[in-house]
């Protein structure tokens, strides 16, 4: 019996997943390194680090850790002008009224995104107090694949494991829900979800009612 549903943030709730892949095509473009839409598939989901480090590979470059962490900073101030502007309008078609009803139906709610910025985002869309708990970059050592934030996230419900669905736009997010020993609702393209127990284009296109077949 389903008892939690648990919510990546970034492509599952709102568009922040754009911003991010802009951000980092941004910094390709100054590295000279040439970086597709179907490449930046491998950094939904890893922490800002790991996507830099993706890139830099794509690229064949090789720099030292202090010229990292500035690069990485630097995209990172880049996104977060980007996502200034955000407005509650802005979440996906159906997903407030969805978190809504799972709360009158007694599932307990949580948001578990790799984003450092994930309270930021939160803030400016006003949803914060709709999750029971929020799981998020600044609170693990490992970002997905690594099941850490969804175990961390059953635990800070008091629920265990496999009474968890995990909604995720991120290959690195479904095998880390897999992982977790949860279910897990791809949201986006079976190219890359494919391991997911089901699959829709939109978060709120999956029915709550469902939620105990997969
Ligand atoms: C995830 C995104 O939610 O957060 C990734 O899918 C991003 O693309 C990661 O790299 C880390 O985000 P941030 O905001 O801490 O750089
Ligand atoms: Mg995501």
């Amino acid at each position: 019996m389903i008892k939690a549903v648990i919510f990546d943030l970034d492509g599952v709730i709102v568009d922040t997943a754009h911003y991010h892949y802009v951000a980092w095509q941004r910094l390709a473009k100054e590295l000279g390194i040439s970086f597709t839409e179907k490449e930046n598939e491998r950094l939904k989901g890893v922490s800002r680090m790991h996507s830099l480090e993706i890139i830099l590979e794509i690229g064949g470059v090789t720099l030292s850790q202090a010229k990292k962490e500035e690069l990485a900073t630097k995209k990172n101030s880049w996104f977060v002008e980007y996502i200034e502007a955000i407005r509650p309008e802005e979440i996906f078609k159906g997903v407030k009224e969805m978190l809504q009803e799972l709360r009158t139906q007694g599932f307990r709610v949580a948001l578990a995104s790799s984003s450092k910025n994930a309270e930021t985002v939160l803030r400016l869309l006003q949803i914060k107090n709709m999750f029971d708990a929020v799981v998020d970059g600044t609170m693990i050592k490992n970002s997905k694949p690594d099941p850490e934030i969804f175990l961390l996230a059953a635990s800070k419900l008091g629920v265990s494991p496999d009474v968890c669905v995990v909604f995720e736009d991120a290959e690195a997010g479904v095998e880390a829900a897999l992982a977790a020993g949860m279910k897990c609702v791809g949201v986006g393209s079976a190219d890359q979800l494919g391991k997911a127990h089901a699959i829709v284009k939109s978060t709120a296109d999956f029915p709550i009612s469902k939620l105990n077949s997969l």
